[in-house]
């Protein structure tokens, strides 16, 4: 097959679809992979390292889309992109098309085969490809907010760890999924003392078993949640309310009580976040105060740190673009249930029950 990645045109997207070693495993079983020029800079991989790999750099995005059968990319496409949509083009990349209708008639009307990393399924109701994100957003919410608790970012100049004889910030985790286990893991590291809390208890107990004493569980009543918060220097939200806004559980009637320069890091703030003030922000302008409270609620944390990212989601996509380009994907949805439920628009069609729904369209279940 012949594969290709772009650019990310995307305002302040760094991260690109193919790693130079993801594409010398392309190559190694056969296939021929083209590269836009300098799709890689921004995550550290020159055209010589993509050529080294084996792949063809050309000069324009056009030719690249043109010239491929499957696009391998990070983030949905934009209307500029659209001119590029064909029948038959496989395109594989996180789409999110509930949220974006115009795209999702674009895809349709196209008939561009559209896989989306974020509906990949595991049979255990998991997303391999959405996994390794929340780890990043959750290990970089714990040092963003280690950050700005400094005085210079406007903080309350409390240390994290503290120091001998100084006690640490106190840090509470709302939500023990993926993102809060990743930064509780962090906080733990810095020396924090954190409580994290959940409405699962299996997962509560889990965390009791394996960090014992070091770190403290609590039920995520809205009691426990106001307590906690109220005492807290540092606060993660990586709550989760599947296919649901995530639930305003931190209310501002809190703030008055916490230490003014405390800060809120809402990285559920992609789902609409977590407080009642809940506003998104970008890296270039990360934070905003209310009430003396330093809100952190960027909706891509990853994009800061693009190799990272890049390098993590190659290891959870690679899997499933090989097998399309090993069997086709027709053959690779019939031997993959998890890939098939990747597939959003097939042939013209809604395959995606969240998709349909969004837009009272009509759902073709593969
Ligand atoms: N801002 C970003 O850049 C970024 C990046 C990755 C993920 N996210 C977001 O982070 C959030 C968490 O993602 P995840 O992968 O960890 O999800 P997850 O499903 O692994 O975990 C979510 C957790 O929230 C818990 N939960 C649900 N309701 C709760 C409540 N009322 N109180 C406490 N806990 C509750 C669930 O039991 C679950 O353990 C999601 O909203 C996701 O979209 C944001």
């Amino acid at each position: 097959m012949i594969i290709g990645t772009v650019r990310e045109v995307k305002n302040k997207e760094f991260r690109v679809g193919l790693t130079p070693s993801s594409i010398k495993e392309y190559v190694a079983h056969g296939h021929q992979v083209f590269v836009e020029a300098g799709a890689g800079i921004s995550s550290g991989f020159s055209d010589d390292d993509y050529k080294n790999a084996g792949a063809t750099i050309l000069k324009t995005a056009a030719e690249v889309w043109n010239r491929s059968e499957m696009i391998v990319k990070v983030k949905e496409p934009l209307a500029s992109e659209f001119q590029y949509l064909r029948e038959g083009l496989i395109l594989y990349t996180y789409l999110h098309l509930a949220a974006n209708e115009d795209l999702t008639h674009a895809l349709m009307d196209s008939k561009t085969q559209s896989v989306a990393y974020e509906t990949i399924t595991l049979s255990d109701g998991s997303l391999p490809c959405l996994k390794p994100m929340s780890e990043v957003a959750g290990r970089l919410g714990a040092i963003e907010g280690a950050k700005y608790l400094e005085k210079p970012f406007g903080g309350s100049g409390v240390l994290v760890s503290g120091v001998p004889g100084v006690a640490p910030a106190k840090a509470c985790i709302i939500g023990a999924g993926v993102v809060g286990e990743n930064a509780l893991k962090m906080l733990v590291g810095l020396g924090a003392d954190v409580t994290i809390l959940d409405v699962n208890l299996k997962k509560l107990t889990y965390l009791d078993d394996i960090y014992g004493g070091r770190v403290k569980t609590l039920y995520s009543s809205q009691d426990n949640i106001e307590t906690t918060v109220k005492a807290s220097d540092l606060v993660i939200s990586a709550v989760l309310l599947p296919g649901a806004k995530a639930p305003k559980l931190i209310k501002r009637a809190y703030y008055k009580d916490m230490r003014p320069g405390s800060v809120i890091v809402d990285v559920a703030i992609d789902q609409g976040g977590s407080t009642e003030v809940a506003k998104a922000t970008y890296h270039d302008d990360p934070t905003y105060v209310v009430d003396g409270v330093i809100h952190y609620s960027v909706a891509n944390m990853p994009g800061a740190v693009p190799r990272t990212s890049t390098i993590a989601l190659n290891n959870a996509t690679l899997r499933y673009g090989l097998m399309i380009a090993n069997l086709g994907l027709d053959e690779a949805i019939k031997q993959s249930n998890a890939l098939k439920l990747g597939v959003n628009v097939y042939h013209g069609n809604i395959t995606c029950q969240g998709v349909a729904d969004a837009f009272n369209l009509p759902l073709i279940l593969l």
